[in-house]
């Protein structure tokens, strides 16, 4: 590509991380083209209105629509013609024995291979095995259809892994702690460096601070053991958890004593009823299976997962514990989403104790402040499950709150006055939301993780 050629983005697949990139890079300055093969969902951006729940990103999409330097097409020859920039953020799901399903990817890189004429930078954002992108290389270069010289002229592919937290996703995009990019031709260095340069202007950053440049297996690699190593933190203080439970100590102090230390540091050390969500999750699992098909003991991993595993039944028994056999017991639900800030219930801790507790044939008055339509689309219709109004409206009659996502607006409720509508004073709090002496204060028995 000319280095000299205007830079114009296309952005295939537009979810969480497409959106948002579409619209982040757009706000920086740049002409954007997002491609949504769902017409509806198209039809819906293109209107102005946001397909998902997250902070921010309705406003953007307003301002970038009307800037004109943001538009939605279905097409997907429209989109490779018009930009020189390629983005893939489709996604890549869990397949049956964990492995990360690419088919999204390798159906688009046929389809950008078929329409391309000219010189394109196609980037890999999705999260994918290491590997990927040489397989997406490939099928682009056999796709290229009645080009005179080599084909291999025509395509470059980079790896640029996506960091961003649901439900912060525009902070993210707009405050990187590091944008890692993957590539083998280091001629591309300057092209891809200048997409980012008004994002370091605005940060007041140099490139140095935030740019890693490195090779597209290691670009590949750093994504997957960034999610793993998160999902580690968490399990290892959950294995604490257990222990501070075991032996009467509070797994909230030992967090904080190590988190002090910079070399461990604080964050993802909530102790609770496990990771969930559309990434830690069936990252870890994909990542696993890189370990095996490289023959590499991911062992370590496994043991990661199964710790996640056991928060659900941990939980649950504790509950069983106090109140024994919970059928035709009635316990209050707060919190339905896999961590506050989204409508997201994908693979969501809470759900998933939701579903055990309607087996176990509790009856629940559940609360979530976004959650209720996704989880009445994924639960269907249930006698068992009333949806409350109001927090303290899921609190009337119950035998026990339980607190399932860490949402503050429940930080906000007056205890005084809930204790007057529950039957029994018991709060189960999954999340240690709460402090339990302002809790014990109120008249309730308290129960937390690990404390
Ligand atoms: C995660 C990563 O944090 C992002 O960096 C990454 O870009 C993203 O996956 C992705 O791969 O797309 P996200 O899925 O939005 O982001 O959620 P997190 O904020 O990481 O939380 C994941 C789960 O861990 C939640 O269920 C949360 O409740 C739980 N969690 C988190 C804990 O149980 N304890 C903690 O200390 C932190």
């Amino acid at each position: 590509m000319d280095n000299d050629a205007p830079i114009s983005i296309a952005v295939f697949g537009l979810g969480h991380v497409g959106l948002t990139t579409a619209l982040g890079f757009s706000d920086l300055g740049w002409n954007v083209i997002g491609v949504e093969s769902d017409l509806a969902k198209m039809k819906l951006i293109q209107d102005g209105q946001v397909p998902f729940n997250e902070y921010g990103i309705s406003d953007l999409l307003a301002k970038n629509l009307h800037s004109g330097r943001f538009s939605v097409t279905a097409d997907i020859k429209e989109a490779v013609c018009n930009a020189n920039i390629l983005i893939m953020c489709v996604g890549t799901p869990q397949d049956t024995d964990g492995t990360a399903d690419i088919s999204q990817l390798q159906n688009l890189a046929r389809k950008i291979g078929q329409n391309i004429t000219s010189h394109k930078i196609v980037v890999q954002k999705s999260t994918a095995p290491v590997n990927t992108a040489a397989k997406l290389k490939e099928i682009l270069l056999s796709n290229i259809q009645n080009s005179k010289g080599s084909n291999d002229e025509l395509v470059d592919i980079v790896v640029i892994p996506e960091f961003l937290r649901e439900g912060n996703a525009l902070h993210d995009f707009f405050n990187p702690h590091r944008i890692v990019i993957g590539l083998d031709n280091f001629d591309l260095k300057d092209m891809l460096g200048c997409i980012y340069k008004p994002l370091l202007v605005k940060m007041g950053k140099n490139e140095s601070e935030i740019l890693i440049y490195t090779d597209i297996s290691s670009a590949e690699i750093s994504k997957h053991t960034a999610n793993a190593f998160l999902a580690t933190k968490i399990s290892f203080v959950n294995m604490i958890a257990d222990l501070c439970t075991k032996v009467g100590a509070d797994v909230e102090d030992v967090a904080r004593s190590i988190g002090m230390d910079p070399r461990i540091g604080s964050d993802f050390l909530k102790p609770g009823i496990g990771f969930g969500g559309s990434c830690l999750p069936k990252d870890l699992a994909a990542f696993i299976q890189v370990g095996k098909i490289n023959s590499i003991d991911f062992s370590f991993l496994e043991e990661v997962n199964k710790i996640n595993e056991l928060r659900i039944s941990n939980y649950i028994n504790q509950v069983i514990n106090v109140l024994g056999d919970l059928k035709e017991k009635t316990l209050g639900v707060w919190g339905l989403s896999f961590k506050p800030g989204t409508d997201d219930i994908r693979d969501s801790p809470a759900i998933r104790i939701v579903s055990e507790l309607i087996k176990l044939k509790a009856n629940l008055r559940v609360h979530d402040p976004y959650a209720i339509t996704a989880f009445k689309e994924f639960i269907g219709v249930s006698d068992r499950i009333y949806y409350a109004e109001s927090p303290s409206d899921a609190t009337v009659g119950v035998n026990a709150i339980l607190v399932l996502t860490d949402w503050v607006q429940y930080k906000e409720e007056d205890f005084k006055v809930i204790r007057n509508y529950v039957n029994d004073p018991l709060i189960f709090d999954g999340r240690n939301l709460f402090d339990p002496d302002l809790l014990t204060n109120e008249g309730f028995q308290y129960y937390g993780i690990g404390r």
